[in-house]
C-alpha cells in the first residue's frame, strides 16, 4: 500500500511543465486543463500565484479531511498581494476575525457548535414555504419579457433573499449586500488592480460596519434571526463567543450564504438548458430535479477552487510540498476524476455517484449551509420549470466568467422564455 501523505524535510518545487501553463483566474477549458494535469503532474506548482495545485479526488479529500496538518488559516486570504493602500484602508477598519471557513480547530469546533445549532437541515426545511413564495416572485418577475438574464433577472438576488429571512435582513438591503459580497470575492480571489482593490476594500469596511451595526441592535432587541440565536446561546461554550465573534460569523454567512448559490443556479440552468433532453425529463418528470442538482454540483460547481497550508512538508501522491505552503484544492477537477465518474464530462441527471462530489467540502469544514443551497435550488427549479418548459437559451452567445479564483459562474446568461 502507498503511502499518500507523510511529511519529508526536503522540497522540490518545479516550475516547468504544467504549472507554467495553468491560468489560475480563467475558467475557460478549465476541465480540459484538469483532465491533462490528472494524467501528466496531479499535484503541480504554480509560480503566478505560488500555489500547489492538487487536482485528484483522493489528494483533494485527503487535505479537506485533515484539519491537522492542513490548516484552513489561508481560506480567505488575499491571493492577489493587495495593494498598500488597500491594505492601510482595511488595517484601520476591519475588525472580523477567523470564526468558521478560516479558523482550525478548537477556536473552529467551539464556534461551529454554536452556530450549527442554528443553521441545520431542520431549520431550513422550516423556510421551504418562504422559499417557494420567494422564487414564485423571481419567475413571476419575468412574466411579459420575450428575452431575459437567468442570471441578473432571476438567479442575483433569489438566494440573498432566502439567506436573509434567516438574518432578519429587510429585503431592501439586498443589492447592496449583493454589491459588497461581489466586491469582497474580487478582493480576496480575484486579480484586480490597486484601484479596484481600494474601492473594494472601503466596500468590505462598510460590509463590516453594518455588520457590527446589525449585531449591535440585536444586542438591545433580539429577534428571532442569526445574530440574536448566537447571543442568546453564546454561553453554552466555553469560553462564551465575543460580541467580534457574533459579528464576524454574521459577515461571514452574509457571503457564504448567496453568492455560490447564485453562481450554482447560473450554472445548473446553462447545464441543463445546453443539454436538452435533460431540460425536458425535469419538465416532465420533477422528481429528476434532485439529481440534477446533485450532478450539477458535481459537473460544474460553483466553488472550484478552495485552500489550505501545510503545518510540515508533506508528500502527496510523491510529490514533495513543503511545509507553510499554500495548496489549491481543485474541488471541480476532483469533480471530474474518472477515478471514479466515467465520462465526468458528460451532464448525467441520473448518475448514479453524483452526490459523491465534494463540491460543499468535507471534513471539520464542510459546507453547514449544504442543505439550503439544495432546498434553493429544488424549489427554483420546480417553480421554472412548471411556468417556463419551453426556456431555451438564447443561440451562438458567448459565455464570459466571473474572474476569480475561487467562484465560477456566468456572468449573464441570456435565455428566451418561449411563450
Ligand atoms: C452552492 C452553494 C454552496 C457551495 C458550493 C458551498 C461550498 C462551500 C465550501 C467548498 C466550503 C468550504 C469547505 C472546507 O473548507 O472544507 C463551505 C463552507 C461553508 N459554507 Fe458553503 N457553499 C454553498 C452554500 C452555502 C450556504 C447557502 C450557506 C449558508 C446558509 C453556506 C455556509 C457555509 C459556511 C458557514 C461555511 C464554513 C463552515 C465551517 O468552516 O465550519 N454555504 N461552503
Amino acid at each position: 500500500m502507498t503511502t499518500f501523505v507523510s511529511t519529508a524535510s526536503d522540497s522540490i518545487i518545479s516550475t516547468s511543465g504544467i504549472g507554467a501553463r495553468f491560468k489560475p483566474f480563467d475558467h475557460h477549458g478549465m476541465y480540459a486543463f484538469f483532465e491533462r494535469a490528472r494524467v501528466e503532474e496531479p499535484v503541480f506548482f504554480c509560480p503566478e500565484i505560488n500555489y500547489w495545485i492538487v487536482t485528484t479526488r483522493e489528494g483533494v479529500l485527503c487535505l479537506l479531511r485533515d484539519a491537522i496538518n492542513f490548516s484552513a488559516d489561508i481560506a480567505l486570504a488575499p491571493v492577489t498581494p493587495l495593494a498598500p493602500e488597500a491594505l492601510a484602508i482595511l488595517k484601520a477598519g476591519m475588525g472580523a476575525e477567523p470564526t468558521q471557513v478560516n479558523c482550525d480547530p478548537p477556536k473552529h469546533d467551539r464556534i461551529r457548535r454554536v452556530a450549527g445549532r442554528f443553521l441545520n437541515a431542520r431549520r431550513f426545511l422550516t423556510l421551504e414555504p418562504d422559499i417557494r413564495r420567494l422564487a414564485r416572485e423571481a419567475v413571476g418577475a419575468l412574466e411579459g419579457r420575450a428575452e431575459v438574464d437567468l442570471v441578473g433577472d432571476l438567479v442575483y438576488e433569489f438566494p440573498a433573499r432566502v439567506l436573509f429571512l434567516l438574518m432578519g435582513i429587510p429585503a431592501d438591503d439586498a443589492p447592496q449586500i449583493k454589491r459588497w459580497a461581489s466586491h469582497r470575492v474580487l478582493i480576496t480571489f480575484g486579480d484586480i488592480s490597486p484601484e479596484e482593490q481600494r474601492r473594494g476594500a472601503e466596500d468590505m469596511v462598510a460590509y463590516w460596519r453594518y455588520c457590527v451595526a446589525m449585531v449591535n441592535d440585536r444586542l438591545r432587541r433580539p429577534q428571532s434571526d442569526y445574530a440574536s440565536f448566537l447571543i442568546a446561546h453564546r454561553g453554552e461554550v466555553e469560553p462564551e463567543l465575543s460580541d467580534n465573534e457574533i459579528s464576524s460569523l454574521v459577515f461571514g454567512l452574509l457571503l457564504a450564504g448567496h453568492e455560490s448559490t447564485t453562481n450554482l443556479a447560473a450554472n445548473t440552468l446553462l447545464a441543463l438548458l445546453g443539454h436538452r433532453p435533460s431540460w425536458q425529463a425535469i419538465c416532465s418528470d420533477t422528481s429528476l430535479i434532485p439529481g440534477a442538482v446533485e450532478e450539477a454540483l458535481r459537473f460544474s460547481t460553483s466553488i472550484v477552487y478552495w485552500r489550505r497550508r501545510t503545518r510540515a512538508a508533506t508528500v502527496l501522491q510523491g510529490v514533495t510540498i513543503p511545509a507553510n505552503a499554500n495548496v489549491l484544492l481543485a474541488l471541480g477537477a476532483a469533480n471530474h476524476d474518472t477515478e471514479l465518474f466515467p465520462e465526468p464530462d458528460h451532464f448525467d441527471i441520473r448518475r448514479p455517484n453524483a452526490s459523491e462530489h465534494v463540491s460543499f467540502g468535507r471534513g471539520t469544514h464542510s459546507c453547514i449551509g449544504a442543505p439550503l443551497a439544495r432546498l434553493e435550488l429544488v424549489v427554483l427549479l420546480e417553480e421554472i420549470v412548471r411556468r417556463y418548459p419551453a426556456l431555451a437559451l438564447v443561440d451562438e452567445q458567448s459565455i464570459d466568467y466571473i474572474r476569480t479564483i475561487a467562484f465560477r459562474g456566468p456572468k449573464c446568461l441570456m435565455a428566451c422564455l418561449g411563450n
